[in-house]
């Protein structure tokens, strides 16, 4: 499906489950190449970015089957250690399969990721961090050569707490005998989630989610099963949507923990939300409130991916908002779209100012992945009917978002 068509100012209720996180599967699917064995993950969402990381595995030489959300993965026959162009290009993300492929195989040849949707997307942080475990690194013509003849521990000090130069790190040294650590580690949950994944496999890592992560080689790993952990973003999300509405929703599978930065600013704009063990009742006010400013920032503080679906949240709001978006530069390409139904929104830079009024319903295009769950929410809200193409983009993150919308009241349909 390349458009959703959305007819606006629906009331949503019910109840919709929120599927595991995508930014969690990936490093995990990554990760699984190291035990040589097989791996079972479950809640594992049928994303195109999924997709395209069980292509990686089949070229490395991996069996992958995914029926309904059980992904199997067997690294026994894996005998590659290269990643093509074409799927590099396709999934910037890939770039974690560096360390894995070096532990695994002691080589590895990958395209350098490049720029994506939301900017340049450098990975100076990741390469400078395998150089220090002894890896050596040759860049050119666009590709990475990585061999690793002699691998060696390393206190290693992230000058950004990069969430995958610290997954990279992880991947790479957790079969090298001594202890590595790393300091200014991201905290991000989905590390943690790869983490636990390892040390089921066998690994000995702690301090997954600090930002001192210590972690002592073992000669090697085993298979193992593993339960993805929700995907907070989707959560986020799928809130929005409440807010866009005025409507209550009730959301199965989330952790109250991973959304806190979240929730607060929704309780600021005058949400009602309570959890009840894994799950979450949320109540949108008839009237949002505006907030006062919205910094995005690494976890725990208020996530980047979160930011343009409560930026559309935000467009229904009474009153002035501020966002300023502080991990990549290219994250307001919906202003535009969003302005083409209505919205009121001034940007400079890194600063977006939002003056909420009410929104009627355009075509417009998703630019990014995000941004294109945003304009589904802002539709939802909308007066009168939307056209989003470009929801391709959509389906890397979400797992049939026109059905968990459908499911819980709204007048969306793909064509
Ligand atoms: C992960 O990307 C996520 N992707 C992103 O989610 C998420 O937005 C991001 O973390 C931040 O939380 C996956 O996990 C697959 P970073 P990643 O390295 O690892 C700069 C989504 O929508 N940087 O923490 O690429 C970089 O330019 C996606 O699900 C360097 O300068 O994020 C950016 O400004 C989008 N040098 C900042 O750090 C480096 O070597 C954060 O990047 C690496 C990163």
């Amino acid at each position: 499906m390349e458009k959703y068509i959305v007819n606006g100012g629906k009331k949503l209720s019910g109840r919709v489950r929120v599927h595991g996180a995508k930014n969690a599967v990936l490093p995990i699917m990554a990760a699984s190449i190291l035990s040589g064995d097989k791996c079972r993950v479950f809640d594992c969402p049928k994303l195109s970015d999924v997709k395209n990381t069980m292509k990686i595995l089949e070229r490395l030489g991996c069996e992958v089957i995914l029926s309904d959300d059980i992904l199997e993965i067997d690294s026994q026959g894996i005998k590659a250690w290269e990643i093509s162009e074409e799927l590099m290009r396709e999934m910037r993300s890939s770039i974690i399969f560096l360390g894995a492929l070096v532990s695994k195989m002691g080589r590895a040849r990958l395209c350098a990721p490049g720029g994506c949707e939301l900017g340049n997307r450098p990975i100076d942080l990741h390469l400078k961090a395998l150089k220090q475990l002894g890896i050596e690194i040759r860049e050119e013509n666009g590709f990475i050569e990585a061999t690793a003849e002699r691998m060696h521990p390393a206190d290693i000090h992230l000058d950004f707490p990069s969430v995958g130069a610290t997954e990279n790190i992880i991947l790479a040294s957790v079969c090298i005998r001594g202890e590595t650590t790393v300091s200014n580690a991201a905290k991000e949950p989905e590390i943690t989630d790869m983490c636990d994944f390892l040390n089921k496999m066998g690994a000995d890592i702690e301090g997954a989610g600090t930002e001192f992560i210590r972690i002592k080689g073992v000669p090697h790993l085993h298979g193992a099963q593993h339960k993805v952990v929700p995907d907070r973003i989707v959560a986020a999300t799928l809130m929005c949507s409440a807010m866009t509405t005025k409507s209550e929703i009730e959301l199965l599978n989330v952790r109250s923990e991973h959304l806190g930065a979240i929730v607060s600013v929704l309780r600021d704009c005058g949400a009602k939300i309570e959890f009840f063990r894994d799950k979450m009742y949320i109540r949108a006010p008839e009237k949002i409130k505006s907030t006062d400013m919205i910094k995005t920032q690494v976890y725990p503080g208020f996530p980047t991916d979160a930011q343009s679906p409560v930026m559309a949240a935000l467009c229904f709001s009474q009153g002035t908002s501020v966002i300023v978006e502080n991990i990549f530069e290219s994250r307001y390409k919906i202003i535009p779209e969003l302005s083409k139904m209505g919205a009121d929104i001034l940007q400079d830079g890194r600063v977006a100012v939002i003056k909420g009024s009410s929104l009627c319903g355009a075509h417009v295009r998703a630019m990014d992945l995000r941004g294109g769950a945003a304009l589904t929410v802002a539709a939802l809200g909308a007066d009168g009917q939307s056209e989003i193409s470009g929801v391709h983009y959509i389906e890397r993150g979400y797992v049939q978002l026109d059905n968990m919308l459908r499911e819980i009241g709204a007048d969306i349909k793909s064509i």
